[in-house]
């Protein structure tokens, strides 16, 4: 715990009068995969928001240690500049601005870096997001619905990406995703937050053998055994 890289405790996120995350507790471990899962309106976005500093908590507290990367919900380029420049608007300062390693890890996107972000696929300007994110040289990496919109051949290239980032440069990830499937398959522990509440937490190999979990998050009953 004490090397926690995010570490909420109690959080408290009020909208007017709305309560969006009544005290919600959660860590993310050194070099550690967590996934957060829960339906629409839950109150995922406010959590990575509080965490980046985009909304304001009325309570409790947040640790970062080191720096946090965001891959905001719906991506949020800058459509009319080129791929380039939206790498470049990640960089924290100036002379951060060496996109070069970004487009190392990212391959894909080299032949796209002149090109305008909106003449890009979802899948490409997804990874434009995740390599803007990159490009703060973060130690831990919000990600805000890494499928969301996405074909699953795409998704599954982005999922096998993250996945490299953590295994080979100890990039710990807290990964907000509504596909609970792959969130299990990519993450070891997972919470789920249901209106603006943490109501299981858990390895994800548990949390994908409860009943409850798989009926309202699995489409149903458990997998048969093969
Ligand atoms: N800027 C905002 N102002 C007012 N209410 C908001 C704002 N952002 C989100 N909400 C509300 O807070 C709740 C949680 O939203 P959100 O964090 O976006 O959930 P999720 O990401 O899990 O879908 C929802 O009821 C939503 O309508
Ligand atoms: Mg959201």
């Amino acid at each position: 715990m004490i090397d926690a890289m995010i570490e909420v405790r109690g959080l408290l996120v009020r909208y007017g009068s709305a309560t969006a995350l009544d005290r919600v507790s959660l860590t993310v471990e050194r070099g550690e995969m967590v996934a957060l899962i829960g339906p629409n309106g839950a109150g995922k976005s406010t959590l990575v928001n509080a965490l980046s500093g985009i909304v304001r908590p009325a309570g409790g507290h947040i640790v970062v240690r080191g720096r946090l990367g965001h891959v905001p919900e719906g991506r949020q380029l800058f459509h009319d500049l080129t791929v380039d420049d939206n790498l470049m608007l990640g960089a924290c300062r100036s002379r951060d601005r060496d996109t070069s390693w970004v487009y190392d890890l990212l391959p894909g996107l080299v032949r796209t870096r002149k090109q305008r972000a909106d003449s890009l696929s979802g899948g490409e300007q997804q990874m434009v997001a995740f390599g803007r994110a990159l490009m703060s040289r973060p130690d831990v990496l919000a990600v805000d619905e890494l499928s969301l919109g996405l074909a699953p051949i795409v998704v599954a290239a982005l999922a096998e990406r993250l996945a490299q980032l953590n295994r080979e440069r100890g990039l710990a990830v807290l990964l907000i995703e509504q596909n609970a499937r792959l969130a299990f398959d990519l993450c070891s522990r997972a919470y789920v937050l249901e209106a603006g509440r943490i109501v299981t937490e858990g390895p994800s190999a548990h949390l994908a053998n409860s009943a409850a979990v798989a009926k309202a998050y699995l489409g149903g009953a458990l997998d048969e055994p093969a």
